[in-house]
């Protein structure tokens, strides 16, 4: 047993289990704090590294940063597994999508962040994938047209929709740069291409500690603070069914009862933006950290409710008709608070 351990168990019978989890958790958000005022990211450090190989050196560069920034998480987040107060997750960000691909079958899949296709290899639909620098390695199974564009220049191209041959949405994977101002506006121009009983899902919405949830690691290493984005959506949006699901490594979203005609998070951005680009360091909510309301991922692959969506979006159903069926199946569909 290590020397953290001992004296986390003499605390825990003198002070309770509860007060030494908290403690854990103030003293890994002020490390985290101390730490990068300490050592800055280098996210910003420009490469001047003239001649041909310029482009190959500025790219090496960028691994090996990468690299530096995920060993350092990795230390990170194994010197403070005492303080995560969650379940083991069941189910990893793939396992779960792979089942909603096989529960929901769906016709058409939009992913926004594709990098080297791991997840983008799942889909057997009509599938359109977003991102200006990807590297497609994994085979690919589904009838696809890459877009190599930001998500941002994506929705606003005239012909964007037309590979969906006038379809919805009907399944929507949104991993693209973690950064909440921009995942914010993935969701609600997804949402516009969506039916009743389509379903989108946000990727990691629960990062582990505050440095797992920095913008500078945004851009895909990390989850990034694409939290705030998810606590803007709930408060704007109550219409919506919003299923944090507990998954490996920093959880999923799971939304449902979308709304293709609502523009309330479009109209309004202005209201938000300012909270959604707040810099460095983030302040990540205890319920975040503790996952606090989110469901078992293995359950919820496991619900009626696919079925029923399946159903529902075979026959043109409408979202009375979605919200009647969430209501009615309950269990893990039914977000805790
Ligand atoms: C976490 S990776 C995606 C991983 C992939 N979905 C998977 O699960 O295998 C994030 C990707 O988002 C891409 N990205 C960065 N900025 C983006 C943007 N503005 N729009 C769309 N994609 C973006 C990055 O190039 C990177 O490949």
């Amino acid at each position: 047993m290590s020397v953290r351990s001992s004296i986390r168990r003499v605390l825990a019978s003198t002070i309770g289990e509860q007060r030494v989890r908290r403690l854990g958790d103030v003293e890994w958000q002020a490390r985290q704090q101390v730490a990068s005022r300490v050592e800055p990211s280098d996210e910003r450090t420009r490469v001047a590294a003239p001649g041909d190989g310029a482009a190959a050196e500025r790219k090496a560069r960028r691994a090996r940063r990468a690299a530096r920034r995920r060993r350092k998480l990795r230390e990170s987040v194994a010197a403070s597994e005492a303080a995560f107060n969650f379940e083991a997750p069941t189910m990893s960000r793939h396992d779960l999508l792979a089942a909603l691909h096989a529960n929901l079958a769906p016709r058409t899949y939009l992913e926004i962040g594709v990098r080297d296709g791991r997840s983008l290899t799942l889909s057997r639909a009509t599938t359109i994938g977003v991102d200006p620098a990807f590297e497609v390695t994994s085979p690919v199974a589904c009838d696809l047209r890459l877009v190599k564009a930001t998500s941002d220049e994506f929705f606003a191209a005239a012909d964007a929709r037309e590979h969906f041959a006038g379809l919805p949405v009907d399944l929507a994977f949104i991993d693209g740069l973690h950064h909440a101002e921009f995942a914010y506006r993935d969701f609600f121009n997804t949402e516009a291409w969506c039916g009743p009983a389509s379903v989108i899902v946000l990727d990691d919405v629960m990062p582990r500690t505050a440095d797992e949830a920095s913008r500078a690691g945004g851009d895909g290493v990390q989850a990034g603070d694409v939290f705030k984005a998810v606590e803007i959506i709930r408060e704007r949006r109550p219409d919506l069914t919003v299923i944090p699901v507990n998954t490996r490594r920093t959880g999923m979203l799971v939304v449902l009862g979308v709304d293709p005609t609502s523009t309330v998070l479009r109209d309004r951005y202005d209201e938000v933006v300012a909270r959604l680009e707040s810099d460095d360091p983030q302040s990540v909510p205890d319920h975040v950290l503790r996952r606090t309301g989110a469901v078992d991922a293995a359950a919820l692959a496991a619900s009626p409710i696919w079925a029923r969506l399946l159903e529902l979006r075979d026959r043109g159903a409408d979202r009375a008709d979605v919200a009647a069926a969430i209501a009615e199946i309950g269990g893990p569909v039914t977000p805790r608070s």
